[in-house]
């Protein structure tokens, strides 16, 4: 059985049916995506085919307006039925907003998410910065947070930047001070969204490193990418995205050696041969 029809328990992740229009332009028609406990799944498409914002309806920053996402245990976030109570009667607005406060929150509670850009307080040390969510959102002590912040930065060889300020790292030092927050939150799914596309070239293989040992350790990750070599060594299951759907999905071996659709085979090309 393939891994998109098998809905065996250790799925953590699924989302059914996403659809998300801005104004007129429908971005999201009906995308699908299911993640394994301990799986690197890469989404990958073109600028404006919607991958921020599939990740994004992923943990409940956005709200798509139709579509399921299910994670592990919590309640199945209906989005339709959000859309549907928003366009009722005061009554239905009110209970509405309640239940969907509470849905995405149960999202959010259990992902985290690595930004293009880090993202980091610029008055707050590197120290402060990670310890802001656990201590501030999460409510744990702030000797324990500041032992687990110690402990992480040094596995991400971050430790004589503990009390630095976000200015005085580099590009690739502050985004992997940026994964470290997210790790912080010890969270069930570790979202990415093009977490190296705004780095010098050589600052990349430092933030692709550590993000290749945390999928070696087991973490669940979903990971917007253009660092196809990361895709096709690193991930699962690679996600094509075009025209506000999943065009193709299946291993990175297939994917990018011998994809089934013309439309992942041009993008592909575009990508690896940019002058032809
Ligand atoms: N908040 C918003 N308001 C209006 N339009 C939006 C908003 N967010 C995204 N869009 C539109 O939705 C489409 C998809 O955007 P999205 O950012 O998800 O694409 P993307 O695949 O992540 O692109 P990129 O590779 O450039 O980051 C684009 O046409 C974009 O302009
Ligand atoms: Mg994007």
């Amino acid at each position: 059985m393939s891994r998109t029809e098998d809905f065996g328990s250790d799925i953590l992740l699924t989302a059914r049916g996403i659809e998300k229009s801005f104004g007129s332009n429908h971005v999201l028609r009906g995308v699908d995506v299911q993640v394994r406990r301990g799986e690197v799944v890469a989404l990958i498409g073109a600028s404006g085919s919607g991958k921020t914002t599939v990740l994004r309806s992923l943990n409940g920053l956005e709200t798509p307006d139709a579509g399921l996402v299910e994670l592990d245990g919590g309640p199945a976030v209906d989005f339709g039925a959000q859309a549907a109570a928003r366009a009722g009667g005061w009554a239905a607005r009110r209970a509405g907003a309640r239940r969907a406060k509470v849905e995405r929150a149960a999202l959010r509670d259990r992902s985290a998410m690595v930004f293009q850009h880090h993202n980091l307080f610029p008055h707050r040390t590197v120290l402060e910065n990670v310890i802001e969510g656990p201590c501030q959102v999460q409510r744990i002590p702030r000797a324990t947070a500041i032992g687990r912040a110690e402990e992480l930065l040094a596995r991400v060889g971050l430790s004589d930047k503990r009390d630095a300020y976000p200015h005085e790292l580099s590009g690739g030092q502050q985004q992997r001070v940026g994964i470290v927050r997210a790790l912080a939150l010890e969270p069930d799914l570790l979202l990415f969204d093009e977490p190296t596309s705004a780095l010098d070239p050589e600052l990349v293989g430092e933030v692709l490193t550590v993000m290749k040992e945390l999928a070696d350790e087991g973490w669940t990750m979903v990971v917007v990418t253009h660092e196809l070599q990361f895709a096709r060594q690193v991930a699962d299951e690679v996600l094509f995205l075009d025209g506000g759907v999943v065009v193709e999905r299946g291993a990175p071996a297939q994917i990018f050696s011998n994809p089934a659709e013309d439309r992942t085979r041009r993008f592909l090309d575009r990508i690896l041969h940019p002058l032809d």
